[in-house]
């Protein structure tokens, strides 16, 4: 059984995959809104500096469950510590992938309409039009679930074909297509007019923003964005080889997360400050506000074409990653047949993400702890299991596994050095879980410290 497992062919098949998953939505529409709203340079700083100290170890951490292990996330929390709970662990991430497909896959739904519409007739150059005509689209029973469908099936099919031939094949050719269509957009972005004030705004810090909740809000980004808390990583790491370099593909995966950020903010906040825009809308910044600048500009329907594009890549090849976190489990824990589970999980996913689309019409008025289906999805998975998984990972390799086993595996038996392992230890044994669970205590308000 495990000899037949499937397996990623090589080290940068692996890096395309990991990285396919982390760029996603959480990169390109998520990112340069909560930058326009938590305050411009001041936010990349926090989030930055939480990359690197916190999100780092616990990559490097989830590489090392997956691939010592070759088994999803449940599964290898048996094997590494068989008899006690921490497979409780897999039961989150499974929880987590179905709770983030359920609106992620909503918004894959959503670009689909708007890659359409960017070529048949354009956008209005109205404000007023544009969001009401969002407004209208999302709220409508029927468009967004056709959409939202569509984008499951597609997703869905990449998986089923297996991780060399699927996820591996396809990330290898929509990654580089992606990071070309983002710098286009960048380097047009830095020809607009008045775009010195979006550069200044990305990159002048203003550090009266440094704030408990913008920190918050930097550090939940950080663990979305890199696919961090909820066994994704674990996921794809046990499919990669006992001889590939882990720290090597973990710290590219990170800086490559960052780098497509900033590309994202490069490509979207000049042309907003050039239009004269506030920059702080928040969700529906591409939507709603980046429609009307396409429509002014010339080539505007080819830009708006390229962009939606990337956002569609840029889900899908991080729904995959999702999808493949439950379908592994099923595989291995329940035995079903890869198809099976494939079928299993987007019906699951499917479901709720028509709960989830509906909530924002029809189903408005339903609601759990203040939340609508959608917001809730979204609120317990990025602020509640993320933080919990991610806390219980750091744990598990700073104060369970065997200092040995961690630098056997990072160092792959032997064959690279491990820099710093002193310092990437105290990290997940002290560092990490303090500042994560004062984090996550404030978030669920157990504790008032901002
Ligand atoms: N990292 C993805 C993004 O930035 C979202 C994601 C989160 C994917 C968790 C998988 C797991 O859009």
């Amino acid at each position: 059984m495990q000899n037949s497992r499937d397996q990623f062919s090589s080290q940068f098949g692996v890096l395309v995959a990991v990285v396919g998953s982390a760029v996603g939505l959480g990169n390109i529409w998520r990112f340069p809104y909560l930058v326009g709203v938590y305050g411009g340079a001041a936010f990349i700083i926090m989030y930055t500096v939480f990359v690197v100290v916190l999100c780092l170890p616990l990559m490097f951490s989830e590489f090392i469950i997956g691939r010592r292990t070759q088994r999803n996330a449940f599964g290898a929390f048996k094997v590494l510590a068989p008899g006690t709970g921490w497979w409780g662990i897999g039961v989150l991430s499974v929880v987590a992938s179905i709770c983030i497909l359920a609106f992620f896959c909503v918004i894959g739904g959503w670009t689909i309409e708007y890659m359409i519409q960017s070529i048949m007739g354009g956008f209005s150059t109205d404000h007023a039009v544009l969001d009401q005509k969002f407004d209208h689209f999302i709220t409508s029973p029927s468009r967004p679930i056709l959409w939202h469908l569509l984008f499951v099936v597609l997703s869905a099919a990449i998986v089923v074909a297996g991780i060399k031939n699927g996820i591996e094949k396809y990330n290898k050719i929509l990654m580089p297509l992606l990071f070309l269509m983002i710098v286009l957009l960048a380097v047009w972005g830095l020809f607009l007019p008045g775009a010195s004030q979006g550069l200044a705004f990305l990159f002048k810090p203003d550090f009266s923003k440094i704030t408990a909740g913008s920190m918050m809000a930097a550090l939940g980004q950080a663990f979305f964005s890199l696919s961090l808390g909820m066994g994704c990583v674990i996921t794809y790491a046990s499919y990669a080889k006992k001889d590939h370099n882990i720290m090597k593909v973990g710290s590219y995966t990170c800086l490559a997360d960052v780098g497509f950020s900033l590309l994202a903010g490069i490509a979207i906040l000049p042309a907003v400050f050039s239009f004269g825009v506030a920059p702080n809308e928040g969700p529906t910044l591409v939507f709603v506000i980046l429609p009307r600048i396409f429509a002014q500009l010339p080539f505007g329907a080819i830009l708006a074409f390229i962009f939606f594009v990337s956002l569609l890549i840029a889900a899908v090849t991080s729904a995959i990653s999702l999808i493949e976190v439950i379908t592994a489990y099923f595989v291995e824990e329940l035995k079903l047949t890869r198809r099976t589970a494939v079928i299993i999980t987007s019906s699951i996913a499917a479901v709720f993400g028509c709960l989830s689309s509906l909530s924002m019409g029809v189903l408005k008025d339903v609601t759990i702890f203040g939340y609508g289906f959608f917001g809730m999805f979204e609120y317990l998975a990025s602020n509640v299991l993320l933080p919990i998984g991610g806390l219980s990972i750091v744990i598990f390799i700073g104060w369970v596994l065997k200092k040995n086993a961690v630098k056997d595996e990072l160092s792959s038996g032997g064959l690279y050095r491990v820099p710093l392992l002193g310092s990437i230890m105290f990290i997940l044994k002290f560092i990490a879980p303090i500042a994560i669970s004062l984090i996550l205590l404030n978030a669920i308000g157990f504790l008032r410290l901002f």
